[in-house]
Parts: structure tokens; sequence; C-alpha cells
């Protein structure tokens, strides 16, 4: 007793005085701790967070009190961590104070669109701004740290986790990665209103085979390093304090016991100082993969390449002691990973006062606060792309006669808020389309029928559906995927909209030729939309858009917004196409423009290369004209810069907003070059009839890559560059980059 007391006085007495130097804390610290005390923090179990809030279950409380538990996932309420909180800081020698962390991904409470959707928006400050909500609302229920951002590229719709990142370009990835950061954590960590981040699923867990999740991944070391690591460096970049090591095996190794990943690049080559926690049960499973024998050689494997922290996998703290008895695991290893676990305390304020987010008031006043359902609708409506939009079908007018809303989301609170929704609320909070419209349109009627359910295989409600349909004058169809269609382990082999829903909406147009058909799609990946194109006029992509999913949504629908978002996946015309994205490579056998079915060229016997949809393609209810491309210079050195500009134009009727993006193409290089990059986008406001000067800058470090031998430059010769509306225009201005 007497030893920890006169502990916990140092400890303050250093928090306060030397409240930067962390080092010498932590230093301090570790020098009064046990081996099984320093792999104690090394050891993450779940709480039983659906007993609203931790119940702290008997093994749990063993585990704390004998100091084998350094943080918990899935633990929650103020009542329920300051619980645990207690054992850990009054029932253990040294009283260190626990982690808790939590999947955080898109909102805590107050919901946002999924991340693929949030993407969409391509508006960094509306991205920063939903994860500072989602910090605030998390923190105030005793929660210090996030399992986000999701940042693995992904180029596979197949793949369910696709709906939790930024899309396939790596660029967009980069700057999206570190909005989340900055919202997440802030300016400075020690305010209790702050989580740690974490960058997540390191690394290339997006490229799985087949698109099936968890499956093999297997890439050169070229492709790794201008794809995949990208964006975990712009987080570390933007000071995110830990990492996640992921479920994949990559050429061979699992990233969970990749020493290359994890030391050489993570740790060494990148100097990342912070902790890197695995995936669940993610070291355990390389018993599974086929690389440890068993699971103390899982320990050792995952330990001695670089994991600090296990997380559910019990193999940290049943083998390490012995491991490094044994000399099998370095005691050195054992000390820095204590030592950034312990680092990440301390900044978050955990040793000036365990207790600081247990804070009942704070926790009471934070969720669905009005400013942050405001936002959320904001947002939402800014995440939405509108596909097409044939004979000006939307946005639709309030004194339309009757509107008739048919589908098995008109009325859904349920899936709207998508997968990972943390503790959104899926009994009534959310605000359905149905819901939202009727708002909109009070006191008017709004027509309604289910038709289907979103899988079942029954036709019953056809029926119904279409006499209603006959009524309206015109038809909203709000139809897509159930939320566990997307996310962990949800891959689909078929990009189809599920069940019989394609029928019903084959259906609605047979009874109704003429009529204007809007079709509202809701999904967690790119879908297979080839028919429907032909079937509906338009068709607007709201993803899971959220709490405020049905306001939002309306909003689009009668024009109190214009859609502006922009696709950051491409999607296919049919799964075939797969993987399909805009910067592919061009092959020694590209197809011909003049001729795209010529033989003897890298093209399909059965379908056009072209994607249903292209990165970037995003419509708005007014017309954006570009005109003007100029350059600074055609002559770029490597110590100045060239400005590109152009003249956008709002050519159309109403006020809007357009992404302009930067695309370049390196035409020759030593090693192939994709056939256009996204190098950079401005969102700007248009009012109708006015014209702005858009401009961006562009110097050498926009053109570097990994070359044959890794290294990192650019390499001179000529360069096409474009300012566009989307990923599909051909270029029409070059400039040289010479050796000066
Ligand atoms: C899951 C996910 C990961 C999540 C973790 C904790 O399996 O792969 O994204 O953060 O476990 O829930």
């Amino acid at each position: 007793m007497r030893l920890r007391f006169l502990y916990i006085a140092f400890i303050c007495f250093f928090s306060q005085s030397f409240s930067q130097n962390y080092e010498a804390k932590v230093d301090s610290l570790m020098r009064l701790m046990t081996l099984q005390e320093k792999i104690g923090q090394t050891v993450m179990y779940s709480g039983h967070w659906d007993q609203t809030g931790p119940f702290v279950s008997t093994d749990n409380g063993k585990y704390i009190r004998e100091g084998n538990m350094g943080a918990m996932l899935n633990a929650m309420s103020v009542k329920g961590t300051r619980d645990l909180q207690k054992i850990a800081v009054e029932e253990t020698r040294l009283g260190i104070p626990l982690l808790f962390g939590y999947d955080v991904i898109h909102g805590h409470r107050t919901i946002f669109p999924i991340n693929l959707g949030l993407s969409a928006s391509w508006d960094l400050q509306m991205i920063e701004k939903s994860s500072r909500i989602a910090a605030e609302e998390a923190s105030a229920e005793g929660i210090h740290w996030t399992f986000a951002p999701m940042i693995d590229v992904s180029r596979d719709p197949r793949w369910g986790r696709i709906s939790e990142g930024a899309g396939e370009d790596v660029f967009l990835n980069n700057e999206i990665a570190k909005a989340y950061v900055k919202g997440f954590q802030g300016d400075d960590l020690s305010q209790p209103n702050t989580v740690l981040a974490c960058a997540k699923h390191y690394v290339a867990y997006g490229a799985a085979q087949a698109g099936r999740d968890y499956h093999t991944t297997n890439m050169g070391e070229g492709e790794l390093r201008n794809v995949y690591l990208p964006p975990f460096k712009a987080a570390i970049d933007a000071g995110v304090e830990t990492f996640m090591s992921a479920f994949n095996e990559l050429n061979g190794v699992p990233t969970s016991g990749n020493k290359f990943t994890l030391r050489d690049i993570l740790k060494d080559e990148w100097n990342f100082k912070g902790l890197v926690v695995s995936d669940y049960t993610s070291i355990n499973e390389m018993i599974q993969h086929g690389f440890a024998a068993d699971s103390i050689d899982a320990a050792r494997i995952g330990m001695n390449a670089g994991v600090d922290m296990d997380m559910m996998g019990h193999v940290y703290r049943l083998h390490l002691k012995k491991l490094v008895e044994e000399n099998k695991v370095s005691e050195a290893f054992i000390n820095d990973a204590c030592k950034r676990i312990l680092m990440a305390k301390f900044k978050l304020g955990l040793f000036d006062d365990p207790y600081r987010y247990s804070d009942e008031e704070r926790e009471i006043k934070t969720a669905y606060q009005s400013e942050f359902l405001t936002e959320a609708r904001e947002i939402a409506a800014a995440s939405s792309v509108l596909l097409q939009n044939k004979n000006d079908a939307l946005p639709l007018s309030k004194t339309s006669k009757t509107i008739a809303f048919i589908g098995p989301l008109v009325k859904d609170e349920y899936n709207i808020i998508g997968n990972w929704a943390a503790k959104g609320d899926r009994d009534g909070k959310a605000v359905s389309v149905f819901e939202g419209v009727s708002e909109y349109l009070k006191p008017k009627q709004i027509l309604y029928a289910k038709g289907c359910d979103i899988l079942k295989a029954d036709t019953s409600g056809f029926e119904e559906a279409i006499r209603v349909s006959k009524q309206a004058t015109e038809i909203v169809l709000v139809m897509g995927e159930d939320y566990h269609m997307s996310g962990e382990a949800a891959s689909r082999t078929d990009l189809k909209i599920p069940g019989v829903q394609p029928e019903l909406i084959k259906k609605i147009r047979e009874a109704n030729p003429n009529k204007k058909i809007t079709l509202v799609i809701m999904n967690g990946r790119p879908l297979n939309l080839s028919e429907e194109v032909n079937l509906v006029d338009a068709i607007l992509e709201v993803w899971f858009p959220g709490t405020m999913g049905g306001a939002a949504t309306a909003d689009l629908l009668f024009g109190e917004v214009n859609p502006s978002g922009k696709l950051t996946v491409t999607f296919p015309r049919n799964v075939g196409q797969v993987p399909i994205y805009y910067n592919m490579k061009n092959t020694g056998r590209p197809i011909p423009e003049s001729n795209p079915k010529e033989d003897y060229k890298s093209n399909y016997i059965d379908i056009e290369n072209t994607p249903l949809f292209a990165f970037g393609h995003g419509l708005s209810y007014t017309k954006f004209n570009y005109s003007d491309l100029k350059l600074s210079s055609n002559k770029l050195t490597f110590s100045n810069t060239i400005d590109a500009q152009v003249e956008v134009s709002n050519t159309g009727s109403k006020d809007g907003y357009e992404i302009v993006q930067l695309y370049i193409h390196d035409k020759v290089g030593s090693v192939t070059r994709p056939v256009k990059e996204l190098k950079g986008f401005q969102k700007i406001y248009l009012k109708k009839g006015e014209t702005k000067t858009v401009t961006f800058t562009v110097s050498v470090e926009d053109l570097k890559f990994y070359n044959s031998d890794m290294v990192y430059g650019v390499e001179t010769g000529e360069f096409e560059i474009a300012i566009a509306p989307s990923s599909e225009f051909k270029f029409e201005s070059s400039f040289t980059l010479i050796d000066q």
C-alpha cells in the first residue's frame, strides 16, 4: 500500500511539473514495473458493453486485478468504464489506468453516412467535422480510443469492407486519412473530448483475392509502396497515435507477424512511435495461416514482428514471460511495446486523472445534440451522388400532384445507419426517407407501398405496389442492400440489387411506361445497375446515409440541396469487370478509341471496358462548363512549380458545388505508370451564371513514385495534365519535367 501511495504521489508530481516530458515519466514508471506487469500492458480484452456498460465479468475483474490488462474494447458508458478503471487504479500494485477502445467508425450516437459515402463528399472539412463529433460523443461515454480511420485502398466491390474506406484512389485516401485523424485526435490529446485514432488495417487488407474477406494478398513491393502504404504514411504525418495490424497475409507473411511492414517500414523507416494493436485475435490466426505452430509460436512471432498489443488473443498474457525467459523474445521488445502503450495513456492525461473521461453530466448532454444532427443532415446530403438524371426527373416539385414512394427501404430506420454504426440507435431515432419526405411535404400525403423485402424472394407485395404506382404522377423507389451485406465478413459475388427488388423495378416501369421514376439506392458498395439505368430516369446514390439520412434524401429529392457528391469508387457494368478502377495501366494492347472491339486488344468479347459509372462521376441539378486550361509554363524543373488553371462556369439554373479534379499522366517511366492519377481537387461553390478560375500548383513532389529499385523519386520526361469534373476525359495538354 505504502509503495503505491508513494508511486501515485510521484506520478502526480511529475504529471504536474513536466506534463510534456512523457518519456521521463514513462521511463520512471517502467523502472518500477515487473516483467509480467509490462506484459500486462500489452493485453486487450473485450468488455460486455451490451449490458448497458461493461459488465465487470469475473474474468475481466480478475485479469485487471492481476495487472494483466492494459486496455479493453467494447467497454463504455461513464459508469461502466469508471467501475473498470477503479479496479485498475485502486486494486493493482501500480494503479496504471486502462485504455478503453471502441469502433467509432462513422459516428458514435449521431451516425453519419458510411465512410465510402463520406468520401464521396470530397469535403475534408466535413469529414473532419464528422469525426470530431464522433469523438465528442464517444469520449463523453468514457471511450479513449477509436479503431478508425479504416484507410485500406480498395478496388473490389465484392469486398464488403469497401464500405468502410475512402475508395480506390491513393491521393484521396491520403487526404481523407489526415482529415479523420485530425477530427478524432483534435489539437490536444490531453483534452477529454479527444480520442486516439487508429490507422487500420495495416496493410493491404483491401487487396483480398477475389474480394473475399480475410483472403490472401499478393503484390510486388512497388504496388505496396505506391498504392497501399501511402494512406498509412499520411495518417502518421497527421499525427495518428495508433495502428492496427490486419488479418490478411501479404506475400506469404501474415500482416500481424510481418516484420518487414511492422518493424522495417512502420517503426524504423517511418519512425512511428505510437502503438500497434493486433486486429481481433489476428495474432492467433497465424496458426490457421500455417505461419505459427501454436499459440506460443504466434505470441513469439507477433511480438518479434512489432505488434505491441494483443487484442483478444490471450497469447501475450499467457506466453510472453516464458518466451523472454527462454530468450525467444527480447525483453527490449516488451519494454518498447509497454513504453508505447504508457505514452498513449500519458498523452490522454490518464495519469493526471484516470477518471477524466468519466463525467456523467457530459455523458447526458452530449449525445444527439441538435447541432450534431444538423451537421449529419448536411453531410449526408453532400455525400450523396446523383448518378443519372434523364428527362430532368429530379428535382421533384413540391406541387407534384401525387408521388408514390415504393420499396423496402422507404420506411427503414434500421439499415439506414449502415454497418459499424457504434451506438447508433436502430429503433426509431434515425429519420427514414418516408419521415423525411412526409415532413417536407406536409400536410400533403405521399403514397406508399413496401412492395417487397430486401432479401426475401417473395413477390406477394408486387400487386399492391403496382396499384399504388399507377395512382401517382411520379414514382420514387427506395431500394438497396441490407446493412449486413457490407462491412466485415460480408463479401458478395453478385453485385446486383438483392432479392426480387430488380424484378419489382421492371414491373413498376412496365405498369408506368411514361412516368418519371427515380431510384434512391442504399448500399455499402458499388452495385451492378446495368439494367436499372435503362428502367428508371434518375438514380440517387445515398449509401447508408445515417441518422439524418431520410431528411437529407428529401432535401436532395426536392432540390433544397443541389447534389454535389462524386464517386470515389468505380461502378462496374458487371462483376466480371472487377477489379476495375480509373487509374489502371495502359497495357501493350490498349483498345483504340476508334474501334473498341478491335481484335487482339485488351478488351472483352462480351462487354466494353468502360465502367457503368466512373471514379469522380457525379451530376448536379445545374451544369458546369470547363474551359481555357492554361499552364504557367510547359517546362517543370526540380526547383520550380507550374500553375495549371481552368475556368469553371455554372451555366445552369441553380447554384451549386462542383468538385474540380486535377489529373496527371506520367507518359514514360522506369516502371509503367497509371493512365491517369488524381493529384488534386477543389470543391468550389458557383452561383448560377458565375465563373471562377481554379488554379492548381504542380511540383515534382506530385510526380514521385517508387521505381523498380524501390527508390522514391521522379523521372524527367513528358507529363499529360488535365483539370476535369471526373476521371472520364481525354488529356489535351502536357508539360515536360527537365533535369534542372
Ligand atoms: C474487427 C475488425 C476491426 C475492428 C476490431 C475490433 O474484427 O476487423 O476493424 O476494429 O475487430 O472490433
